[in-house]
């Protein structure tokens, strides 16, 4: 076993800073994702993704699959990436100027990053939920719908009450707010809020759910809330799940991508992961020694 990890000096593949080690899979060219990163029929695939902001790469090398009906969690320290590699899969990156995407990431076999790709309809397809829920300023009613207007997915007044219904249903909300759809949507508790942004997301029926970290700002009762929502969601929808809570993954998440500075150190089962991981750096982050 090599000396403990937490004692060894990190390469920072940001600052370009050198390991003083010899070993080392973060400057490593011939270094390999450790588990299984690929799985049978696909909802979208991610291949040798590298993310630049200006000159400093936060992603490097990055390849996986994400399967149907699965939730995959996207853990690792604070700063190794997760946020930048969600956003690289509904191109929430293009809204950063210095930030540029290299690879290639498609969905149901499309290029995502084709010039011909429609991006608002992207992102209907591959809806996100934030860490901080962001309810827009209109009634509970509004602000499922708005993306069901914006799309043009709903006929008539009737079709659209259906969708809000049946998407407030699915989060879990419409016993809640059934009585007070009119009422603005911020005047909501934390967690349900988050669950009117899920069901904002749902209504324009999304194929993938993206969520940066969905309870870090919610109470445990709330968090318990949205992550049983979670695991219902999954029937439906492939869900990706950045958390910084080791805990949280291995509760929700049938697959566990592991980060680190950027690369994808680790992947595969979630409980092979947290009772046997392979790679020292999965092993430290695990075992608590460093994150
Ligand atoms: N908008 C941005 N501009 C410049 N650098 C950024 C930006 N967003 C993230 N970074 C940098 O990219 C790296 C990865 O960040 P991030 O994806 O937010 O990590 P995580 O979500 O794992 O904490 C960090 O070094 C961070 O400082
Ligand atoms: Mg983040």
């Amino acid at each position: 076993m090599s000396p403990s990890l937490s004692e060894k000096p990190m390469p920072d593949l940001l600052t370009g800073q050198k390991s003083k080690t010899d070993v080392d899979p973060l400057t490593d060219p011939n270094f390999q994702t450790v588990g299984e990163s690929w799985v049978n029929n696909p909802s979208m695939t991610c291949r040798d993704v590298n993310v630049f902001y200006s000159d400093k790469q936060a992603i490097a090398d990055v390849s996986l699959d994400i399967g149907r009906n699965e939730v995959i969690a996207m853990i690792g320290p604070s700063g190794c990436g997760k946020s930048t590699f969600l956003r690289c899969l509904n191109r929430m990156n293009d809204t950063i100027d210095i930030c540029r995407v290299e690879g290639e990431i498609t969905l149901e076999g499309k290029n995502i990053y084709d010039k011909e790709m429609d991006i608002v309809f992207l992102r209907a397809r591959v809806g996100m939920v934030f860490q901080k829920p962001n309810p827009f300023p209109k009634s509970l009613y509004d602000n499922v719908a708005y993306g069901v207007r914006l799309h043009g997915l709903a006929n008539n007044k009737s079709e659209l009450d259906d969708i809000v219904e049946s998407s407030l249903k699915k989060a879990g909300l419409w016993r809640e707010v059934s009585d007070r759809l009119d009422k603005p949507g911020t005047g909501l508790s934390g967690g349900q809020q988050q669950r009117l942004c899920i069901a904002r997301a749902i209504a324009i029926r999304p194929e993938v759910i993206l969520m940066d970290e969905p309870c870090s700002a919610l109470d445990p009762i709330a968090t318990a809330v949205i992550e049983e929502l979670i695991d219902d969601l999954r029937q439906q929808y492939s869900i990706c799940i950045v958390t910084h809570s080791m805990q949280q993954a291995a509760r929700v998440s049938q697959r566990t991508a592991y980060f680190h500075l950027g690369k994808l150190i680790e992947i595969g089962s979630t409980s092979d992961m947290f009772t046997n991981p392979t790679h020292p750096l999965t092993e430290g982050y695990i075992t608590g020694r460093f994150g």
